[in-house]
C-alpha cells in the first residue's frame, strides 16, 4: 500500500483564534469520524496560533508545523523564532524556504539549508520549498533554478525521514494559474533524482478541490502544499479527499 498523502495547509499571515480553531475543530472531527489512510493532514498556522492550534490537535493524528524558523536555536534576534521553539509548542514541522520569505526577506539558499539544519537539530521535519520564476521558466531554465536551490538549500543532515522538498513554481502561488501535469511530473521526476529516493515531494501552487486530484495521483507527488484553499475549511477537505 503506497504512503499517505501528505496535505500540508499554510495559513501564511492569516487567521485569529476564533477562525484558526474553528478550522482546526472541523478539521479533527472529520479526522475523527474518518480515520483516513490515504492522507495526512499538517496545518501550518501563524506562530501566534500554533500553541492554541497543538492544543486543539492534541491526541488527534493532524500534526502542526510552523512557517519559518531562524537558523539559531536562541539569542538575540528581536522577532525571530527558533527551531526549538516550535517544537516546545507541539510542532513537528516547519516550512523553509517558502518564496515569499526568499523574496520579500531576501533568504538565500545557503541560508535555508541552515533553517534546515536547524531543524533538524530540534526534531522537526522541514518542508523545504523550491521553485522558479515565470521569467526562468519563459527562458528554460526551470530546470537549472530547482536543481540550484536543492544543491544549496539542503544541508548535508537531509535524509528521507527528517525532510520534505515541496515544488512550489513562484508564478503559481497564489495566482490561481498551475502548471501541465506534465511540467509537474517532469520536474518532481527531476527532483527524485536529486533527492534520496523515499523523501516526500510536494507539489504547491494556486492547488484547490477541482485540481487536486490531477496533482496528486502523479508519479513522485506525494503531497501538496496548500495556501489560500486551506482557508476554507470544504476547500481543504476536498483536496484531501481527493488522496482517495
Ligand atoms: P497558494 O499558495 O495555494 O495560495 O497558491 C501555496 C503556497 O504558497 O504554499
Amino acid at each position: 500500500m503506497s504512503l499517505p498523502k501528505l496535505i500540508v495547509a499554510n495559513w501564511k499571515m492569516n487567521g485569529f483564534t476564533p477562525d484558526g480553531m474553528e478550522r482546526a475543530k472541523t478539521l479533527i472531527t472529520f479526522v475523527k469520524e474518518e480515520n483516513p489512510t490515504a492522507f495526512k493532514l499538517v496545518l501550518c498556522p501563524p506562530v501566534t496560533l500554533a500553541g492554541v492550534i497543538h492544543y486543539l490537535l492534541h491526541g488527534s493524528a493532524i500534526s502542526s508545523g510552523g512557517q519559518d524558523c531562524h537558523a539559531q536555536p536562541s539569542g538575540a534576534f528581536t522577532g525571530d523564532i527558533s527551531a526549538p521553539m516550535l517544537k516546545d509548542v507541539g510542532c513537528s514541522y516547519v516550512i523553509v524556504g517558502h518564496s515569499e520569505r526568499r523574496q520579500y526577506h531576501k533568504e538565500t539558499s545557503a541560508e535555508v539549508a541552515a533553517k534546515a539544519k536547524a531543524a533538524h537539530a530540534a526534531g522537526l521535519i522541514a518542508i523545504i520549498c523550491v521553485g522558479e520564476s515565470d521569467a526562468e521558466r519563459m527562458a528554460g531554465q526551470a530546470e537549472s533554478v530547482v536543481a540550484g536551490q536543492l544543491k544549496l538549500s539542503l544541508p548535508e543532515t537531509v535524509t528521507a525521514e527528517n525532510t520534505v522538498v515541496a515544488y512550489e513554481p513562484i508564478w503559481a502561488i497564489g495566482t490561481g494559474k498551475t502548471p501541465s501535469t506534465d511540467d509537474v511530473a517532469s520536474m518532481h521526476a527531476f527532483i527524485r533524482a536529486h533527492v534520496p529516493a523515499t523523501m516526500p515531494l510536494l507539489y504547491g501552487g494556486s492547488v484547490k478541490g477541482s485540481n487536486a486530484r490531477e496533482f496528486l495521483h502523479l508519479a513522485n507527488v506525494d503531497g501538496v502544499l496548500v495556501g489560500g484553499a486551506s482557508l476554507k475549511v470544504d476547500e481543504f477537505l476536498a483536496i484531501a479527499k481527493a488522496s482517495v
